[in-house]
């Protein structure tokens, strides 16, 4: 019979490599009229309908400033193929470089939000943020999509995603298995 001293302790400052969330994605903002944009890794899908999006932002980022300011964001998801990119991004600040022209990354006006939709990404979500009660606790913003664009020239994007330590994995083979969603039809 296994017990636990059959298993390995895992440190609790790292239980987010086990379950790492999402994909990694870009959050773009607009303060006082500049365009920024940072990479994020804590982030989970909240609700189906409407849909709710939540990201946890720190203050020591200067998107943190732009989004309480502002409460708009985009969120730009990137493939595999831009990782090393996506990584530079979030080891640099806006407040010392333009990271779009640093990145040579394509800002595009979005139709609900001031910040900035990021051409090269295969998916843009324009958001609206919905509420800041979870802001000052734990950085978390609940973000509402208001406004979502796909890139038609990407059909089958890999995404990628971030295991805690500078390491990631890429999307893998899509198992279909539709026919088992018995209880969750309206998802199909
Ligand atoms: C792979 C990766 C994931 C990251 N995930 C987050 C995150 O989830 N939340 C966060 O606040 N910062 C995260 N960062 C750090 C920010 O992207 C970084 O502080 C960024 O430079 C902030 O840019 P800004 O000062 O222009 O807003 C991540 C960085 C990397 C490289």
């Amino acid at each position: 019979m296994i017990t636990v001293q059959d298993l390995q302790p895992h440190p609790l400052d790292q239980v987010h490599r086990l379950i790492e969330p999402g994909p990694v994605i870009l959050v773009t903002t607009r303060h006082r009229g500049v365009p920024n944009v940072m990479t994020n890794g804590f982030n989970m899908m909240v609700r189906h309908a409407p849909p709710l999006i939540a990201c946890t932002i720190g203050p020591w980022d200067h998107s943190y400033e732009a989004l309480v300011e502002t409460g708009e964001c985009v969120v730009s998801v990137p493939t595999a193929d831009m990782a090393a990119t996506v990584v530079d991004i979030g080891n640099c600040s806006g407040v010392d470089v333009d990271k779009f022209e640093e990145f040579d990354l394509t800002a595009v006006d979005g139709e609900k939000v001031q910040a900035p939709l990021v051409a090269e990404c295969f998916a843009n979500i324009e958001c609206r943020v919905a509420d800041t009660s979870l802001v000052a606790p734990y950085s978390l913003f609940l973000l509402e999509p208001v406004r979502a664009w796909t890139d038609p020239t990407q059909p089958a994007p890999r995404l990628f995603h971030h295991r805690g330590d500078g390491t990631f994995t890429l999307d893998g083979p899509t198992v279909d298995l539709q026919d088992r969603m018995t209880k969750w039809q309206y998802l199909l």
